[in-house]
């Protein structure tokens, strides 16, 4: 399989604009998508913060802003993807969105194009069934924020083959990050844990068993986590944890995944975390 250049990302958001700027910083071409102009615009803006920040630091070599900054096209014409070897997917946690967006991806990307989605906890499996190329489609689920963090969870639907396989796993070698690979079960490794124990502390909030900053810092100290499960729900998006705890819910059948009410009522009030504002913290 020819190197991969020309990728194509769905989703200008937190892990869209992440994903964008660390393919660009190594060079390769990116159409990052969204559903208006404002949005795209608002990413590649996130973007430029995010790599100024890593030039301060010392972290990314000056140059590389300039780089990376053109090697990316804001836009929301999926016509875009027609030359496209990879498409990105991340959108909304939220199946029938996937489900929508992939059919537009199928048609728009040529036949041999692998196609990704960067799920937190959908079935691979589905989605990849919803498109004319199961065998070319994968997860490719990277961490948040994504310039920062190493891993990213390489997911197998049944029906993966070894190309599209081995192509993902090279790629993110070459963006610098560590992939390691897992099979198609709700949640996959990463959510399918991680959120159990967020979802256990906004329990231990709403009884009382103590206040939100007294349980990140005992995770914090206690386990060295370097945040504790609250302020990292707020990281993540209080509806992202939402919708992955109902995946697990629906998905595994067991009441053990129940999402606790508590975090149902900070969705519903609209406090999503960071991105509002509020969420267990102010911000
Ligand atoms: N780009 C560039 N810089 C960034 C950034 C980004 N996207 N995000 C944060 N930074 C900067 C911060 O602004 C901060 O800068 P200053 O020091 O100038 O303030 C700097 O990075 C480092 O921040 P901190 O000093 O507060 O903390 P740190 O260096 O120890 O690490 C962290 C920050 C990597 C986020 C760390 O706290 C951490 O690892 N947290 C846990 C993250 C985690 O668990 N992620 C997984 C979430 S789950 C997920 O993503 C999957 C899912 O499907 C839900």
């Amino acid at each position: 399989m020819a190197e991969i250049n020309r990728v194509g990302v769905i989703g200008a958001g937190q892990m869209g604009n992440g994903i964008a700027q660390v393919l660009a910083v190594q060079g390769i071409h990116v159409h990052m998508l969204d559903v208006n102009m404002d949005a795209a615009r608002k990413g590649l803006e996130t973007i430029q913060k995010s790599l100024s920040k890593l030039v301060e630091k010392g972290k990314l070599q000056p140059h590389l802003l300039g780089v990376a900054v053109a090697n990316i096209a804001p836009g929301t014409d999926y016509a875009a993807l027609k030359d496209r070897q990879l498409v990105i997917e991340a959108a909304t946690e939220n199946l029938d969105v996937k489900r929508r967006i992939f059919k537009q991806i199928d048609e728009a990307a040529p036949e041999g194009a692998i196609l990704a989605s960067n799920t937190s906890s959908i079935s691979i499996t589905t989605l990849a069934a919803g498109t004319s190329r199961p065998k070319k489609f994968i997860g490719m689920h990277f961490m948040n924020p994504v310039p920062l963090m190493q891993l990213v969870e390489v997911i197998r639907g049944l029906d993966t083959d070894d190309d599209t396989f081995n192509s993902t796993m090279e790629l993110a070698k070459r963006v610098g990050k560590t992939p390691v690979a897992c099979n198609d079960f709700p949640g996959f490794v990463s959510n399918r844990i991680l959120l159990p124990m967020i979802n256990e502390a906004v329990y231990a909030l709403m009884e009382g068993v103590a206040d939100a900053e007294s349980i990140d810092s005992i995770m914090k100290m206690g386990m060295n986590h370097p945040m504790g499960p609250l302020a990292l729900a707020d990281l993540i998006g209080l509806d992202t944890c939402l919708s992955i705890m109902e995946v697990l819910q629906r998905d595994l059948g067991d009441s053990k995944y129940r999402p606790c009410p508590l975090l149902k009522k900070y969705v519903a009030a609209g406090h999503l975390g960071r991105k509002t504002g509020r969420g267990f913290y102010k911000y």
